[in-house]
């Protein structure tokens, strides 16, 4: 059982070409394509901005709008049905035109083949000292000379299935320059507008920005990894899996995320900091949700929120699926990492998930989750007979998981989770991250339960940090968002009898 799932995720991964040196993303245009609906209502840009204005008051409407549009991608294709990280991404969007672009760092290597060097890139600094257990050091970019005294929010940007944590970080570098210098970009009213006023705003010395680079085998080989340092085999830190390397270390990709989500949230070193947004577009997406599905519970869960953007497919939640059509894995499609059936839900989780399943979904419910979609991604992107019976593409699965999700809850969204609908927009990481929604997201929104909370055995570290004359009113926000959590899961939990 287990090995149908390696199988499927190797699948994944020997589709990419292989491509010699510095690379263009564009050669990973996927050929699959799968038509959908070819009937009205129309694809026309007016009826997808609809779909983004409702899906701030409807999301569940929306994603059942976005489910019904016609065939849309070839619309604007340039040389293809599908439109992926055109050199245009930078200057679609009208509030993104003007502001200074950071280009994605050359690197000798491949993706099959392994990459030879993690590059330097501009504003960054790649921090190889991170020992999560002694002796495996996870490799990551940090915001270059930032100041932890001043940091209120760290955004984590996961790489695609490239492992190209250079590139995903200089895109939400990109995104950051958007956002500060451009007063209009981030819209957080249901209509999409902006009421934050200027002096509201995030500044940029306030938000660390932090890539982690999840490299595999291929990449120990050829010199991206050096001796001391984590990697894993495949595709399979997306998925919580043992790490292959360095010696005999095993460790879950979410074992490292837990690391970096207590370093932050260690008052000693992070004084000031309120929220950690982890984001990922497409792999990277996948890495997300399916550990915000699976995390361990922690003190500060609520100061937590995970941005989703267009991944290939899902850990669902129940044993059902919208496309249950392919007798090929009839018994298999709700095997780990496509749901939480079976023996393959990695160590990390496995007991958890064995002893009270429903209290994991629950938990799910109750953290902060922001779906977010193009609306002519209908790439297939995961090929796997599993993900098939999740939806066609990219978006019909989303559209599926969005109302697979509302069907727990009285077909609504729980209230921490939102889902937001990208006209005009394909399998583009940039266009998504820069989307004046994603913005918001990204680097103002600072979720409703959130609070100073540190975690459980760094308490006191946390009164000693703050100061005197805040430590009095830490342990009160803490259980306030520990009620509001346990409110949302109470809501969640009475709509699943
Ligand atoms: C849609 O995107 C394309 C490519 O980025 C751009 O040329 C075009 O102006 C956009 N159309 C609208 C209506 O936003
Ligand atoms: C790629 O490798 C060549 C040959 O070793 C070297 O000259 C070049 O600087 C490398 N490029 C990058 C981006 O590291
Ligand atoms: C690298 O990251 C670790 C863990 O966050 C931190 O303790 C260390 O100070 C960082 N190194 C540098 C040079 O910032
Ligand atoms: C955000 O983008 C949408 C779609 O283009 C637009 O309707 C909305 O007005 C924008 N908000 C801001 C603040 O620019
Ligand atoms: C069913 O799944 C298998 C395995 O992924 C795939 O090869 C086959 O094409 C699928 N059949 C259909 C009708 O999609
Ligand atoms: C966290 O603490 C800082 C500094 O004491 C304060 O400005 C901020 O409002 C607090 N944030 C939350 C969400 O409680
Ligand atoms: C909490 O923070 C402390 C101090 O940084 C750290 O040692 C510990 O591992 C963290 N995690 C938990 C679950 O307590």
């Amino acid at each position: 059982m287990k090995s149908s799932v390696v199988l499927a995720l190797g699948v994944l991964a020997s589709a990419a070409p292989t491509v010699a040196g510095p690379i263009s993303h564009a050669a990973y245009r996927p050929v699959n394509v799968h038509r959908r609906q070819s009937v009205a209502p129309d694809g026309s840009t007016a009826s997808q901005q609809a779909i983004y204005q409702q899906a701030f008051t409807d999301p569940v409407g929306a994603a059942k709008a976005a489910n019904a549009l016609p065939f849309i991608a070839g619309q604007y294709a340039t040389g293809g049905l599908y439109r992926y990280n055109l050199v245009e991404d930078n200057t679609q969007l009208p509030w993104n035109a003007n502001v200074p672009f950071i280009a994605e760092a050359a690197v000798n290597g491949s993706v099959d083949g392994g990459w030879q060097a993690l590059p330097n890139i501009e504003g960054m600094t790649l921090n190889r000292t991170f020992a999560v257990q002694p002796g495996a050091v996870m490799p990551f970019y940090q915001t270059q000379g930032y100041d932890a005294s001043k940091v209120k929010r760290a955004v984590m940007v996961m790489p695609g299935k490239p492992r190209d944590c250079w590139k995903y970080t200089s895109l939400v570098q990109n995104a950051l320059n958007v956002y500060t210098t451009n007063p209009q970009s981030a819209g957080n009213n249901p209509d999409g507008t902006s009421s934050t006023s200027a002096a509201d705003r995030t500044a940029k010395d306030e938000v660390l920005i932090l890539g982690p680079c999840w490299m595999n085998s291929d990449d120990a080989k050829a010199g991206a990894i050096q001796s001391g340092e984590l990697y894993w085999h495949g595709s399979e830190w997306q998925s919580g899996m043992a790490s292959r390397g360095p010696g005999s270390t095993a460790l879950s990709s979410y074992e490292v995320m837990d690391a970096f989500m207590d370093t932050l949230f260690d008052k000693t070193q992070f004084p000031a900091l309120e929220t950690v947004v982890m984001a990922g577009h497409s792999m990277g997406a996948q890495m997300v949700q399916r550990y915000a599905v699976v995390k361990q519970p922690a003190a500060y869960d609520a100061s937590v929120s995970y941005w989703v953007g267009n991944p290939g497919s899902y850990v669902w939640l129940t044993s059902t699926r919208p496309n249950q059509n392919n007798a090929s894995c009839a018994n298999d499609y709700d095997e780990w990492a496509y749901g939480l059936d079976g023996s393959g839900v990695p160590n990390y989780a496995r007991e958890r998930v064995r002893d009270d399943q429903n209290a994991v979904v629950q938990m799910f419910a109750a953290r902060n989750v922001h779906y977010n979609y193009g609306l002519l991604d209908n790439g297939q992107g995961d090929t796997a007979c599993e993900a098939s019976y999740q939806g066609a593409n990219h978006l019909e699965r989303g559209c599926h998981f969005v109302e697979s999700v509302a069907a727990l809850n009285g077909n609504a969204l729980p209230k921490t989770h939102t889902a937001n609908f990208m006209p005009n927009v394909s399998h583009e990481d940039y266009a998504m991250l820069s989307y004046n929604i994603s913005l918001y997201r990204l680097f103002e929104e600072v979720p409703e339960g959130a609070s100073n909370a540190t975690n459980s055995s760094a308490k006191g570290a946390a009164t000693k940090g703050r100061g005197g004359s805040s430590s009095a009113a830490a342990p009160q926000a803490l259980v306030n968002s520990v009620a509001l959590v346990a409110g949302a899961m109470f809501v969640f939990g009475l709509s699943l009898l």
